[in-house]
């Protein structure tokens, strides 16, 4: 298709993995569609995890800020984000800004294009948990995103009701799925045309043969400290059974290395790893008996694979997965965490009830949808004029 004589230009801002994740599938129908020219501005809030993403998605961005700085204070990040958001925003002069979810960058995004009038659009809007320290900063984060947004993407009928209860124009909230189904299913098609995309957990297959396979992840801030000991503790518990295998890639965060390594080091069943990419991440998904995990995007990807996810916090802004029954809340007291997993490969009807493949989440088509209405935006008449 040929460009439009003035495409609109659209600053995608992201800087963490889930973000990248999350946005990239907008990306690619933004680029496909001559009505748009987007501008892609990443923080790097994150960096090795963020450029896993941006090279199999295959994205060079139009700006990288470099920021991330070893074990950084929230604001600390936050007033560089803003500073240096801005700049961006004063060269490119973009028609409307795009932001992903509530991690820091996202929240600061919106907030330096408020400063300077340039309309948000808000992906992932409308999460909820109702409790601001749960997770903690993202509840806020994402309110204060949505106090600001033009179009509120929301991925399903349950985070539009949550806007609409804040009082949001129903006619400026769309629900479009969410992107990180779009992004799955992408990047499983690519796993099947190319085995050797994920063929580095080859290894760890083999060496686990015949157990039954736990996936672990966990990075929150509001379970720093206690709560990481706990899970680890109950790691620890559940690697004592020998049918069991555990792979966990640890998030690089110093706060939960040194807990993790402290506490898990040396045992036989228990795979320690570097952060997957997503390729990686997709296969371990598929191998796995059952995902535990404190993680918001893998809660909502491994009830469209059917695997059972017991999700270590005590709120979720993602009801859908439990509602659908591949979810459940187990908080991070370890004898219940390790309760709940014992249930799960004792009982066989326990587990068979939570192992159906659903997806409340979306249907692999959020960012067309996403683009389609951004396009309304513009009213059918030229657009950036
Ligand atoms: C951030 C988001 C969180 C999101 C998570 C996804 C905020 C406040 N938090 O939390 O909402 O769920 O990302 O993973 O925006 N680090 C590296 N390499 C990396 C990434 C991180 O070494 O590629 C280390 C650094 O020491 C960094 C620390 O992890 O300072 C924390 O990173 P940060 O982005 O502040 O917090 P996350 O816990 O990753
Ligand atoms: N993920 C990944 N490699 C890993 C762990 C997770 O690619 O080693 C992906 C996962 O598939 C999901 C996203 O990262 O799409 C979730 O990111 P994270 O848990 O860091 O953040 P959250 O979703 O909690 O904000």
């Amino acid at each position: 298709m040929t460009q439009a004589a003035n495409p609109a230009k659209i600053l995608v801002i992201f800087g963490t993995r889930p973000e990248a994740i999350k946005l990239f599938p907008v990306v690619a129908a933004l680029k496909a569609d001559p009505r748009f020219a987007p501008v892609v501005c990443v923080s790097a809030q994150h960096r090795s995890m963020l450029d896993q993403v941006l090279a199999i998605a295959g994205i060079t961005p139009e700006h990288d800020l470099d920021l991330m700085r070893p074990n950084q204070t929230l604001d600390g990040l936050t007033a560089a984000l803003i500073t240096e958001l801005g700049c961006v925003m004063d060269a490119e002069q973009p028609d409307r800004v795009m932001v992903q979810g509530d991690t820091a960058t996202a929240m600061a995004g919106a907030l330096a294009a408020y400063y300077r009038k340039i309309p948000v659009d808000h992906v992932e809007a409308g999460l909820r948990s109702g409790n601001i320290y749960h997770p903690w900063p993202e509840e806020v984060n994402r309110k204060i995103i949505g106090s600001i947004a033009s179009l509120h993407f929301a991925p399903t009928s349950t985070s539009e009701a949550a806007l609409l209860r804040e009082n949001v124009d129903a006619a400026r909230v769309k629900v479009t799925g969410n992107t990180v189904i779009d992004a799955l299913h992408w990047v499983l098609g690519r796993i099947e045309a190319e085995p050797a995309l994920a063929s580095g957990l080859d290894d760890l297959a083999a060496r686990f043969a015949g157990k039954r396979i736990i996936g672990v992840t966990s990075h929150r801030r509001e379970n720093f400290g206690g709560g990481l000991e706990a899970i680890a503790d109950a790691i620890r518990q559940i690697a004592a059974r020998p049918d069991v295998a555990i792979i966990f890639p640890v998030h690089p965060n110093p706060n939960v290395r040194a807990v993790m390594d402290g506490a898990l080091a040396g045992l036989d069943n228990v795979a320690m790893i570097e952060p997957l990419d997503y390729p990686h991440f997709a296969r371990l998904l598929s191998m796995v008996e059952i995902m535990l995990t404190d993680s918001g995007g893998v809660q909502e990807e491994a009830p469209a694979l059917g695997k059972p996810v017991l999700v270590m916090r005590e709120t979720t802004e993602r009801p859908e997965g439990v509602e659908a029954g591949t979810a459940r809340l187990v908080g991070t007291d370890s004898a219940r965490i390790v309760s709940e997993i014992f249930n799960l490969l004792d009982h066989k009807d326990a587990y068979e009830a939570m192992a159906r493949a659903h997806n409340p989440f979306g249907d692999g088509h959020a960012a067309c949808r996403i683009v389609e209405t951004l396009g309304q935006e513009f009213g059918g008449h030229e657009i950036g004029q």
